[in-house]
């Protein structure tokens, strides 16, 4: 079995900056490229930003910018986001740079020789937001208006050029009937499915220049360019350089392809579930393994929307940096609400999960343990002594959580995973509160069994930072560091060695007010 995995977010348009909804697909990429290395997979990890297109022209021109001149602007708003959200992506591709842009070329070249590229006249409904042209009844169902952002369509009538999408559906919906985890959730999954049984048209893949002139040109035709997601959806393969063009990067990450799970938000998953596969059926490239949709932010209840005031932009996200930590925020968003589901953030909620898990919960227990571990055992985790029925509960909780961790991160099922780390922090604080050490401790003939407790709690809390390091990283280190552990491993319960020194540390969380 392959032992890669690559994981990809969307590129991001640069006609804005950054907010909540691109740093939530990033950080939970994040979480799995982290959470897959220390299982010992060779990861990949590629994000980018989209930089063609209609939006771009827009933008710029209300800025009196070129495109390029906003995207040159912006792209480095989502670096240096990045860099301050701690992720660790191998790569960030922009779509104008000459790497992207003649493999999506040759892309297409391939794509015309092999006959699945054709030209055709288009009449019809266009959503300039989405980027989408929009069937009549569609058009009609929604009056006329985008689904999407309720601005008006447009009327667009083109020769233009057609990718036979047609054609390749009925294989496209054999391939998600036979394999359950390729459109996640199953929700999402039958949603398409759906759509797709009804049935759909050919895919207009080109707009003319005269229209549009901010994309990459077509080979076969100078007066059109390649719609914009075609160019920006290849962009998952044009990084690892499987389409080869005769410069340093082809083949050179070839290894990872297939993906291993595309991150998605749901605005945008027929685009990836429907259009991206059948272009790769039609290259002969297999498909991504799993292509998984999460849900969307609200903001105090309300979508967000500059002029309600409630968008969680940059700056909103660097203050909860500022206020909590970043490991904290990156928690929250994959903590507060199931990755399929919407979500609302809330300042109150934050501040709830906050002091309820990491500083009365994490925090807590491990200050506890490595207080109790000084003061009785002079700063070394004892040896565990005799069997302390108690104990067992705690034992459980974090078999269970080891056994599970890998199928529940292989389902993005971040607040499940999470739900079993609770659960094992409740477990032991729990376990002290019924052991009572500190009384123990006053009886000389009972510290064998005391042994036993700090042990477990050690063994414990070990597990609990371990396996939320992939969400905190710097956090995790720091406790596993008081703790006398190594940071980078997945252990199990019973490893931590007896002897080990702890180190008293700085409370990981300070309880907010
Ligand atoms: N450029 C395309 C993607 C091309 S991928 C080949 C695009 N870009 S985007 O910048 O508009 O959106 C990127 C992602 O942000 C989408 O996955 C979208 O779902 C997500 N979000 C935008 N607003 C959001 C929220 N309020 N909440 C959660 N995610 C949201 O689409």
């Amino acid at each position: 079995m392959s032992n890669t995995f690559y994981v990809t977010t969307p590129i991001y348009y640069v006609n804005d900056a950054p907010h909540i909804g691109h740093s939530y697909t990033t950080i939970a990429a994040d979480v799995l490229a982290r959470y897959n290395r220390t299982a010992g997979r060779d990861v990949y990890f590629l994000t980018g930003t989209d930089e063609h297109g209609i939006k771009m022209v827009k933008a710029a021109s209300e800025k009196t910018l070129s495109p390029k001149e906003l995207a040159d602007i912006n792209a480095p708003h989502f670096k240096s986001l990045w860099e301050e959200l701690n992720i660790t992506n191998s790569d960030f591709i922009r779509t104008t740079q000459p790497r992207h842009i003649k493999r999506v070329q040759e892309m297409v070249r391939r794509l015309v020789d092999r006959g699945e590229i054709f030209l055709g006249k288009y009449e019809g409904w266009y959503d300039e937001g989405q980027e989408e042209y929009v069937t009549e009844t569609t058009a009609k169902e929604n009056d006329y208006k985008s689904a999407i952002n309720g601005k008006p369509l447009v009327k667009y009538s083109e020769e233009n050029w057609f990718f036979r999408l047609t054609k390749w559906t009925p294989k496209l919906i054999a391939h998600i009937e036979a394999n359950p985890d390729f459109i996640q959730p199953a929700a999402r999954r039958n949603e398409v499915l759906s759509k797709l049984r009804i049935g759909v048209d050919d895919l207009c893949v080109s707009r003319r220049k005269e229209k549009l002139p901010w994309g990459i040109e077509m080979p076969n035709d100078n007066n059109h360019v390649v719609y914009v997601w075609i160019d920006a959806l290849s962009n998952y393969i044009n990084a690892l350089g499987l389409i080869e063009v005769g410069d340093e990067y082809d083949g050179k990450f070839a290894k990872y392809w297939p993906a291993s799970v595309h991150l998605i938000g749901k605005d945008i998953l027929w685009f990836h579930a429907v259009y991206w596969p059948c272009i790769l059926m039609a290259l002969d490239i297999p498909l991504p393994k799993t292509v998984f949709a999460h849900g969307w932010w609200t903001s105090n209840g309300r979508k967000m929307s500059k002029s309600l005031g409630n968008f969680v932009n940059r700056e909103t996200i660097e203050k909860y940096c500022l206020d909590y930590h970043r490991d904290v925020y990156r928690y929250y968003l994959l903590r507060a609400v199931t990755f399929g589901g919407d979500g609302d953030f809330s300042a109150d909620m934050f501040k709830q999960i906050y002091n309820t898990e990491l500083a009365n919960g994490v925090g807590n227990l491990l200050s506890r343990t490595i207080k109790m571990i000084s003061k009785y055992f002079d700063g070394r985790i004892p040896a565990a002594g005799p069997a302390v029925e108690q104990a067992a509960a705690v034992e459980k909780a974090a078999t269970e959580l080891t056994q599970i961790a890998d199928e529940l991160m292989a389902h993005c099922a971040f607040s499940k995973y999470t739900d079993n780390v609770m659960a094992l922090v409740t477990a032991t604080n729990t376990f002290i509160d019924q052991t009572e050490p500190f009384r123990l401790a006053k009886d000389e003939s009972q510290k064998p069994r005391l042994a036993t407790i700090m042990n477990t709690c050690a063994q414990a809390v070990r597990i609990v930072l371990q396996y939320l390091a992939p969400f905190m990283p710097e956090k995790t280190a720091q406790g596993l560091a008081t703790l006398g552990c190594r940071t980078g491993e997945l252990g199990k319960f019973g490893e931590l060695p007896a002897g080990t020194a702890v180190n008293p540390g700085e409370p990981l969380f300070m309880r907010k007010q």
